[in-house]
């Protein structure tokens, strides 16, 4: 099959807006003086029902249950992450402007443009799949496709425990945090597995408690009978209609929650966030991108700032607001741990550090320097 030919047929069934139904495609081959056998119609078809529907060649991919990340960077250049770093796979585009148009009627899908005038979409396809996209010329050579891939269903605490993530028996030391209400931040760079690894945690708390959700994009998704999702949304466009994290947070916090979250901590909200966590609503959480547990103070200063907030008016929230740290890393073999879990306490400048409290290890969790403290947070809770 040609691609001029497809092309050809392409044209025809838009022009009508019809599906590409087998009967309606040999008609359209017919019409363009082409007589072909059924099985390359059905492949007719198939190819621009995937193009149409699906995601085209990209859909074995995004279905196969152990791919994470789907990256186009040319149309004969597609990579996929499965866990273990990122594989050229076979995958071909037919040509740059197919690459183009399946980014388009991607973005149409979220219900977002994607054109010239405005050449990159960050959404969310309906199955929950983060969508990333830029055209050309802004992304060089061509259209650069990011698709990260929502699995639907959470790890469980066990599943981490077998995958390493969480070293034998660290489950008893997350289930006690949990237990505690202790509040906590996921820390990690970026697909360290911070999102997964709250959502897990998440669902460890009791089930009488309400969970508030505030999320960029809804991907936490707690296995847990009583979770309140609350997202934001961009500007239309005449400029209109954009809801902030900030805004999400100020509302969760009248919707009566046992458990605020922030799906990322990475602006203006950290002020909301820490205000929330010092009057009375303990048990929150939330994740931040950080290279390092003992970064994120200077992360959260950095976020802080850009609301206005001073460093020594953030440190003295943060001392009271924030019981620990758990940083993720993501090892060279791809593997996801818990590298760290820190305390955080205030130097004699009245700034606050974190100590680290405990380390992965391959038979469970090291005790570090802050290990007391934490173990002193946990037992109040009970
Ligand atoms: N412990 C784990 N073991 C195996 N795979 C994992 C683990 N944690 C996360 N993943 C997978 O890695 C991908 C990235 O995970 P996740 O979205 O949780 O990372 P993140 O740190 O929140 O990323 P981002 O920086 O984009 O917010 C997901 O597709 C997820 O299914
Ligand atoms: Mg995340």
């Amino acid at each position: 099959m040609s691609g001029a030919l497809l092309e050809l047929v392409r044209r025809r069934l838009a022009e009508t807006g019809a599906e590409p139904t087998p009967a309606r495609v040999a008609v359209a081959l017919r019409a363009e003086g082409k007589l072909l056998g059924d099985a390359e119609v059905l492949g007719v078809v198939a190819a621009l029902r995937s193009e149409m529907v699906g995601s085209g060649p990209l859909e074995p991919l995004l279905a196969a249950p152990d791919v994470t990340d789907v990256l186009v960077t040319a149309p004969d250049e597609v990579w996929v992450d499965r866990g273990g770093g990122l594989e050229r796979t076979a995958v071909r585009f037919r040509d740059a402007a197919a690459v183009r148009r399946l980014a388009q009627r991607l973005a149409a899908v979220a219900g977002r443009r994607l054109d010239d005038a405005r050449p990159w979409v960050d959404a969310r396809l309906p199955d929950g799949t983060r969508l990333h996209a830029v055209l050309p010329p802004v992304a060089v050579g061509g259209t650069c496709l990011s698709l990260r891939v929502l699995r639907p269903r959470a790890f469980g605490l066990a599943e981490l425990v077998a995958a390493g993530t969480v070293p034998p028996g660290g489950d008893r030391l997350l289930r006690a945090v949990l237990a505690a209400r202790l509040s906590f931040l996921v820390s990690g760079g970026t697909g360290s597995g911070k999102t997964t690894l709250l959502s897990t945690l998440l669902g460890l708390v009791g089930p009488a408690e309400r969970i508030v959700l505030a999320e960029d994009s809804a991907e936490l998704r707690p296995d847990h009978p009583h979770v309140v999702r609350l997202e934001t949304r961009p500007a239309n466009q005449e400029g209109a209609g954009l809801v902030t994290l900030r805004d999400l947070v100020r509302q969760a916090l009248r919707m009566r929650p046992d458990r605020l979250v922030v799906g990322e901590v990475r602006g203006a909200e950290v002020t909301d966030l820490l205000a929330a966590l010092n009057t009375g609503h303990e048990g929150g959480c939330g994740t931040v991108h950080a290279n390092a547990a003992c970064d994120v103070p200077a992360r959260l200063e950095a976020l802080g700032s850009t609301a206005g907030l001073d460093r020594a008016a953030l440190h003295s929230q943060l001392a009271a607001a924030l019981s620990l740290v758990i940083h993720l890393v993501r090892d060279r073999d791809g593997r996801r741990r818990i590298a760290q879990i820190h305390v955080l306490e205030r130097d004699p400048a009245g700034f606050v550090v974190t100590v680290p409290a405990a380390r992965w290890a391959p038979d469970g969790f090291r005790e570090a320097p802050g290990w007391g403290r934490l173990m002193r947070l946990c037992e109040r809770g009970g």
